[in-house]
Order: structure tokens, then C-alpha cells, then sequence
């Protein structure tokens, strides 16, 4: 899956106000080990030496630890930088690609209008809204109705908590209806627990600050996976050990933003899958695949994964993300919300990128 560094000729070309693509693979690294509190793309170097091991990658925070130059296309020009610098920090946020100002440009032209409305600019915004929901399916092989635009990966991820909790407690509001009772892991049956929630110890602020809220509000109760040291990739059998009977949700990032990790999304939904079918509550899948996609294959149902996190301004897009999921409201939970199709706290929109 990942590449070396490629060496490159390391000359900068001069200025030329465009901007170049960039191959996320000449980015990539061979980034090892992580702690999952103190990890450094110094660290990955140093481990990845001590090691033989090592974890497929995408590109990690925009460095070569090696110092090797970078593919000579990445020139990025990007304005109000210093003239000796290069822009690199595309894990962090990518400059808009011309195509993209040009497309945002025309909608804002005309695609002005409310898109519920059935006159002629509405009209076209709602064709707009509706090719990019389309296109943003194809990239992450779902169908566009699986598509809910959002401000950003951050709503996205809590749009997924929020959905999972939600699922869990309308789960035993139905089993009380059946007259069940919940079968604790040690076998006993008695009151509802809180609901659990699996993730990584390296997930992105958004999804670690929001359980440590749902931690200290007790909304619920949270099994953070140390990722290994050796290859800073969180193991299968290292989440299915802390799964219980209460867990109604796992959230793995698929690429890691700091190490370009890639993380065993794939392996894990197959195994969680036929957990699923002996268990009374569901346990729900989602990836964060904002430094994924781009940079490698994304396939929401080859992954198996319920959920799946977009985030444009990771490649050339506006700051604005998306959320996949698998058949909202029929196959997969999905609890807001008012608008966006009933399915988000906001209206249609074209061009507003933060409501
Ligand atoms: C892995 C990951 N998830 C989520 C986010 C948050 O996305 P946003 O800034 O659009 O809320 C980021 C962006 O930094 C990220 O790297």
C-alpha cells in the first residue's frame, strides 16, 4: 500500500500562481511506532529503524523523515506565504484546486437560491446540490441518498455518536417492550446499562474530546484501544477483547493524521459482523476517513463500515465535510435532526459551507 518517499529533483519551480496537485503517496513514509500519546514523525523515523516492522501508510504530517525531497509536482503556490516557504501541511488542510473556486464560484452565481424552492434558481441549486451528492457517492462507493453534507468531519463524527446513542437506547426501549431484561456480560440480567463506545487511543480531537464529554456527562461509558507501539496500528483482536454488551458503537479513523497509519477497518467489520448476529444490541461501525481519502481506495461497503467520515478541505475542497451512511434511517441509524432530507440540523444548502 505505501511508498517510499520518491526522491525528486528538489528544485522549486518558480512562481507561477497555480496551484499543482499533490500525489499523497509522495508524501508517504514508513512511519512505525506510536504510544499513542507522544508520537512524533522523529519518533516513527527512530522506530522504524529499530524495527523490521511496518504498517501500511498514507502520507503523515506533510514531513519526510528521511529529509528527502518531495515529488517535484507539489509546488503549491499558495498566497500570503513566505517566498522561501513551501506549503506542506495538507494533512492539516489542502489549498482549494482552481477547478474547485471555479465550481463554488458559478453556484455562487447561480445557485443563489433556496433549493426547496421550485423556481429557476432554486431549481438549479437543488440540480447542484444533487450531482454533488452524486459525485461524492461515487467517490466513496455508496449511493447518493447514503450522502449528508455537513460543516466539516467534526459534525460528521458527531453525528455518529449521537446516531449510535440514540440507536442503543431505542434498542432497549424495544427489547422492554418484549419484556426482555439485558444479559450482562457475567450472565446476570438486570437494569440497562450505560451504552459503551470503542475507539482508538488516536483518534482526531473530534472524536476525542466528544467522548471524553460523553465520559464525565455519564452518557457513556468509553474503552479507548492503545494502538500497538510496533506498528502504531490498533489490533483486531485488541478491540474485540474490550467489546461488550453494552457497546453500541466502534469509531476507528481509517489513516491516522499524524503517523498516516492505516488502520484494519476492513478486518474488523467482517469480524464485528458475525459478533453482530449472536448479540442483543448492535454494535455500529464507523471509520473516520478524512486522511484517507485521496490518498488511497476508499469503498465504504467493500470496508463494511456503517459510517464513514469525509472531510473536503483534506483534498482541494472548501472547509466542509460529508457523512456516509449506509442506508440512513433504514439500515443504519441516523438520529438529528430537521432538514437535509430529515436527517441533519440544517437546510438544503449549496453554498454554505458553515450553518
Ligand atoms: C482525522 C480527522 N478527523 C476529523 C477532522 C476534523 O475535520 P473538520 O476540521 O472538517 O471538522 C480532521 C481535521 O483536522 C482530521 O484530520
Amino acid at each position: 500500500m505505501s511508498e517510499p518517499a520518491k526522491a525528486s529533483s528538489g528544485t522549486r519551480e518558480p512562481r507561477d500562481h497555480s496551484h499543482h496537485s499533490v500525489d499523497g503517496r509522495a508524501l508517504s513514509n514508513h512511519s512505525a511506532a506510536s504510544d499513542g500519546h507522544t508520537f512524533t514523525p522523529s519518533r516513527a523515523l527512530d522506530d522504524h529503524h529499530a524495527h523490521s516492522h511496518h504498517s501500511d501508510t498514507v502520507g503523515g504530517n506533510g514531513h519526510t523523515h528521511s529529509g528527502l525531497p518531495f515529488d517535484g509536482r507539489i509546488h503549491t503556490y499558495i498566497p500570503d506565504m513566505d517566498e522561501d516557504r513551501i506549503y506542506m501541511d495538507y494533512n492539516a488542510t489542502t489549498p482549494l484546486e482552481p477547478q474547485v473556486i471555479q465550481a463554488v464560484t458559478e453556484a455562487l452565481h447561480e445557485a443563489w437560491g433556496n433549493p426547496s424552492s421550485t423556481y429557476t434558481p432554486g431549481v438549479k441549486a437543488k440540480k447542484i446540490i444533487t450531482q454533488a451528492r452524486e459525485n461524492v457517492a461515487r467517490m466513496v462507493g455508496g449511493k447518493a441518498d447514503d450522502i449528508i453534507f455537513t460543516s466539516g468531519g467534526t459534525e460528521a463524527n458527531n453525528l455518529v455518536f449521537r446516531s449510535a446513542l440514540e440507536a442503543y437506547r431505542e434498542s432497549c426501549r424495544a427489547a422492554e417492550r418484549r419484556g426482555e431484561s439485558h444479559h450482562h456480560d457475567n450472565g446476570s440480567t438486570s437494569a440497562w446499562p450505560l451504552p459503551h463506545i470503542l475507539v482508538s487511543n488516536v483518534e482526531h480531537d473530534s472524536v476525542r474530546l466528544t467522548t471524553e464529554h460523553l465520559l464525565k456527562d455519564a452518557t457513556a461509558d468509553v474503552t479507548s484501544v492503545a494502538v500497538s507501539k510496533v506498528t502504531g496500528r490498533v489490533e483486531v483482536e485488541d478491540v474485540l477483547a474490550a467489546v461488550r454488551s453494552s457497546t453500541c458503537l466502534i469509531s476507528i479513523m481509517m489513516a491516522n493524521n499524524e503517523t498516516g497509519v492505516l488502520m484494519p477497518i476492513r478486518e474488523l467489520c467482517q469480524r464485528i459482523r458475525f459478533v453482530n448476529r449472536q448479540r442483543q444490541h448492535r454494535i455500529l461501525l464507523h471509520t473516520d476517513a478524512a486522511q484517507a481519502i485521496g490518498k488511497v481506495r476508499v469503498d465504504a461497503l467493500d470496508l463494511g463500515v456503517d459510517y464513514l467520515t469525509i472531510v473536503g478541505h483534506k483534498f482541494y475542497a472548501p472547509r466542509i465535510g460529508a457523512l456516509y451512511v449506509n442506508g440512513p434511517g433504514t439500515t443504519t441509524p441516523l438520529y438529528p435532526c430537521c432538514l437535509e432530507g430529515d436527517r441533519r440540523g440544517a437546510s438544503d444548502q449549496a453554498l454554505r459551507t458553515h450553518p
